[in-house]
């Protein structure tokens, strides 16, 4: 009897030691509302032994510990994220992770672990992802993630594996994402891969493979592919024979001459090509017509024959890809000679380069670059397609500047003191895809500036006085693409210039560094519309009504404008479409909590930087975010920002926000400060409502609204996974963990 009362005693004294300070090993801080400990940089050469049972987050990120021992966890079986990266780690004992039942995060990057054992792994059995990139595995046993019953992506990048056992993934049958990138696999594992039943995403860029033979590829699942930045110079048209459902292969940065069409994925939707040599000639042919058949988006240019070098694949037409003889080749040559010389002249089909220039006929280069011509130089080489005149004096183009040079690709003017340019300047110029003009003094453009070059895609008029935006010049290049207007003096973009009806095709579109103050309803409204960069202007508003017919505008820079205020729904009309919005420097004092409504996991990246903001609306809907700059701001740390805090707990990767305010704290990280752990409990982002009226704010401190009942999102906090009871026995003094975390603030 009096042995069980001191039990109880010491039962209660223990629980209420619990409730009041928990144990927080020395180096180390705790949050007992989180239940997180770290102990991050403090050379640590053993886990601190005094960790609380119920951790849930557990970070030793850049410690010394070199050696994990069997059950170096035992004493934290409540773990769901755990952090070792940098610490000097080269062994894991087998069963280092013992007892782990309920981890979901295991980060071991950046170590020097070269051996896995078979059972390194064992006990994991909630785990989703593992992070082992930035190691020295050069291979990977048999069965060695046996265990893993949950895995969704295992990551080994950046190791030096050149070997993988055939077994080495096996059991891992719920493994969708895999990277083995920047390692030195030398061919592609085929049947190792091939035990791997759910993978969707494979990266295997960055390895020195130089063939893919046929079927190597043989994963039923998988969709995404990336065989990039290797050495392949062959691939057999049945290599992906075994992946039928492959929407997505990246094969850029190959060594690849052609590609024949692939047989197997019945779905590809994009094949990248981009950084391979290739020669665009009848071989090349039958892919080109598969991908327009099958609607396949070709990414990449041909590097030959000449009259197609820098083409982008996807913009030649089958026809054009043509093997021709020898013959045929001095026959054509004869004949276009023959247009530009009188016809009493013996056609000399080489050797003919106007003076002061240098013409290259192989290549079918021409330059006159900085020789101080006044007027454009006559009489290239009736094959030229690349013609340079940098760096000359010719002030004014006339009409008909360029007789003779319907094969031009590529035409640079720039740095010629061109203040103007006559209708009809480029006529004849059939073939013109990419024209220069940028730096010049060009204060106007004439509306025949550009007949005659229907061709055109890339127009560059950077660096020049331009006043206006020259919609009407531009109404003659239908195919124009990309369009550079970046540093002249364009003060208002109006329906004059509207880009639907003058460059229906125009993707990209750079305003900056111009003088923009306002942009009419209507100027930008087109379906095509993809990248605007409009930073380094005068704007003073959102642009929001501008934009509300780009459908699909997926980057947009509004850096280095004076919008002090964000208001609701800013970006609403292009939520669909949008990847990428820089808004740096902009003196943004405050965004509406709506500000960024619409918007959901499609936005990528979001920037801030260098802004006046003390609070931000909520990110949590932004799941798809990879890049995230938060710094330079006022950021209010107390309460108001809770949300934002638990987001940033929330993310996988690094936010870098410091708090600007109260003063005690100025200059430290978001995520140190412990001024939020006083916080009330669910306390949710504060009431949309009072933050209505669209008027730029008096700056001044933001109270923290403790919401009603009613809006708090009536979830209490749970652990991310559904976890699996812990396989041992019960403790018996402390309760499980995700019920004190019900009490708590948040878990996740
Ligand atoms: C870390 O500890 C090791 C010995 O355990 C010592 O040699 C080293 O100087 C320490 N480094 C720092 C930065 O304290
Ligand atoms: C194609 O590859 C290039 C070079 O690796 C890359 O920059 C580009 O983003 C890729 N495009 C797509 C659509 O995957
Ligand atoms: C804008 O143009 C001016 C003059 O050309 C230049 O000095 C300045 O650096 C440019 N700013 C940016 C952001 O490009
Ligand atoms: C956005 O604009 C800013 C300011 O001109 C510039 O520094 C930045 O590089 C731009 N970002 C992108 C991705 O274009
Ligand atoms: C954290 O992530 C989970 C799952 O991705 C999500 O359900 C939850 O709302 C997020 N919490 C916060 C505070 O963003």
């Amino acid at each position: 009897m009096l042995f069980f009362s001191a039990a109880s005693v010491l039962l209660v004294l223990a629980l209420i030691s619990h409730v009041g300070a928990e144990k927080c090993p020395e180096k180390c801080s705790c949050d007992g509302r989180k239940l997180t400990v770290s102990c991050i940089g403090k050379n640590l050469t053993e886990i601190p032994e005094t960790i609380d049972e119920i951790t849930l987050k557990l970070d030793l990120r850049n410690n010394n510990l070199e050696v994990l021992p069997k059950g170096a966890f035992t004493l934290t079986p409540y773990l769901t994220h755990l952090t070792l990266q940098r610490c000097n780690i080269f062994r894991v004992k087998e069963g280092a992770f013992r007892k782990l039942g309920r981890l979901v995060s295991l980060n071991l990057a950046y170590n020097k672990i070269d051996v896995l054992y078979q059972e390194s792994f064992d006990g994991l059995s909630a785990l989703k992802e593992l992070q082992l990139d930035h190691n020295r595995l050069v291979y990977i046993p048999n069965m060695a993630f046996q265990g893993l019953q949950n895995i969704k992506w295992l990551r080994l990048s950046r190791n030096s594996l050149n070997n993988l056992a055939p077994e080495a993934f096996t059991g891992l049958f719920t493994l969708n994402r895999l990277s083995l990138d920047h390692n030195e696999l030398q061919f592609f594992p085929t049947q190792t891969m091939s035990r791997l039943p759910e993978v969707t995403r494979l990266d295997m860029s960055h390895n020195p493979m130089t063939y893919l033979g046929e079927e190597s590829v043989s994963m039923l699942k998988l969709t995404h592919l990336y065989l990039d930045h290797m050495s392949i110079q062959d691939l057999s048209d049945q290599a992906l024979f075994g992946a039928p459902l492959l929407s997505h292969l990246d094969l850029s940065h190959n060594q690849l001459r052609y590609l024949e069409p692939l047989k197997g994925p019945k779905e590809l939707s994009s094949l990248n090509l981009t950084g391979n040599p290739l020669y665009c000639n009848c071989f090349m042919r039958p892919l080109r017509e598969w991908a327009r058949v099958r609607n396949v988006k070709l990414l990449g240019a041909c590097v030959g024959p000449p009259h197609l070098s820098e083409e982008p694949l996807q913009s030649v037409a089958p026809l054009d890809l043509r093997c021709r003889s020898r013959g045929e080749v001095l026959k054509e040559e004869f004949e276009k000679d023959d247009e530009s010389t009188p016809p009493t002249e013996k056609p000399k089909p080489k050797g003919k380069c106007p003076e002061n220039c240098d013409c290259d006929i192989e290549a079918q280069h021409a330059t006159c670059e900085g020789r101080g011509h006044t007027k454009v130089p006559r009489g290239f080489p009736a094959k030229t397609q690349l013609l340079d005149f940098r760096s000359n004096h010719f002030h004014y183009l006339p009409a008909n500047s360029f007789p003779g040079t319907s094969q031009v690709v590529s035409l640079h003017l720039d740095f010629c003191k061109i203040h103007e340019i006559e209708g009809g300047a480029f006529r004849g110029m059939k073939s013109l895809f990419y024209l220069y003009l940028s730096d010049n003094d060009i204060m106007s453009l004439d509306p025949g500036a550009f007949s005659g070059a229907p061709k055109l895609n890339y127009l560059h008029l950077e660096g020049n006085r331009l006043l206006q935006f020259p919609g009407s010049a531009l109404a003659l290049l239908p195919s124009l693409f990309v369009l550079h207007l970046e540093r002249n003096a364009i003060s208002k973009l109006d329906t004059a210039g509207l880009l639907s009806s003058k460059t229906p095709k125009l993707k990209e579109l750079y305003l900056t560094n111009n003088t923009i103050t306002s942009i009419a309803k209507g100027a930008l409204d087109s379906s095509f519309l993809g990248t605007l960069h409009l930073d380094s202007n005068q704007l003073t508003e959102m642009p929001t009504q501008a934009l509300s017919r780009t459908p699909n505008l997926e980057e947009l820079n509004l850096s280095r404008n004076s919008i002090r205020y964000v208001g609701p729904n800013a970006f609403q009309p292009i939520s669909q479409s949008l990847r990428r919005l820089y808004m740096d420097h902009m003196g943004m004092a405050k965004m509406s909590l709506d500000a960024l409504a619409g918007l959901g996991p499609e936005l990528k990246a979001l920037t801030v930087r260098g802004n006046q903001l003390q609070e931000l609306p909520d990110l949590s809907p932004l799941t798809g975010l990879e890049v995230v700059d938060l710094q330079e701001n006022r950021l209010l740390c107390d309460c108001a920002l809770l949300s934002l805090r638990r987001w940033m707990e929330n993310v996988t990767f690094e936010i870098i926000a410091t708090c600007g305010q109260p003063p005690e704290i100025k200059g430290q990280k978001v995520q140190d400060v412990p001024v939020f752990k006083s916080c009330p409990e669910n306390l949710s982002p504060p009431n949309k409502k009072v933050v209505t009226a669209p008027r730029p704010p008096k700056v001044k401190k933001p109270k923290a609204s403790v919401s009603k009942a009613s809006e708090v999102k009536a979830r209490p906090a749970k652990p991310k996974a559904k976890l699996p009871k812990p396989t041992k026995k019960k403790p018996q003094m402390k309760p499980l963990a995700p019920k004190v975390a019900k009490n708590k603030n948040t878990v996740t």
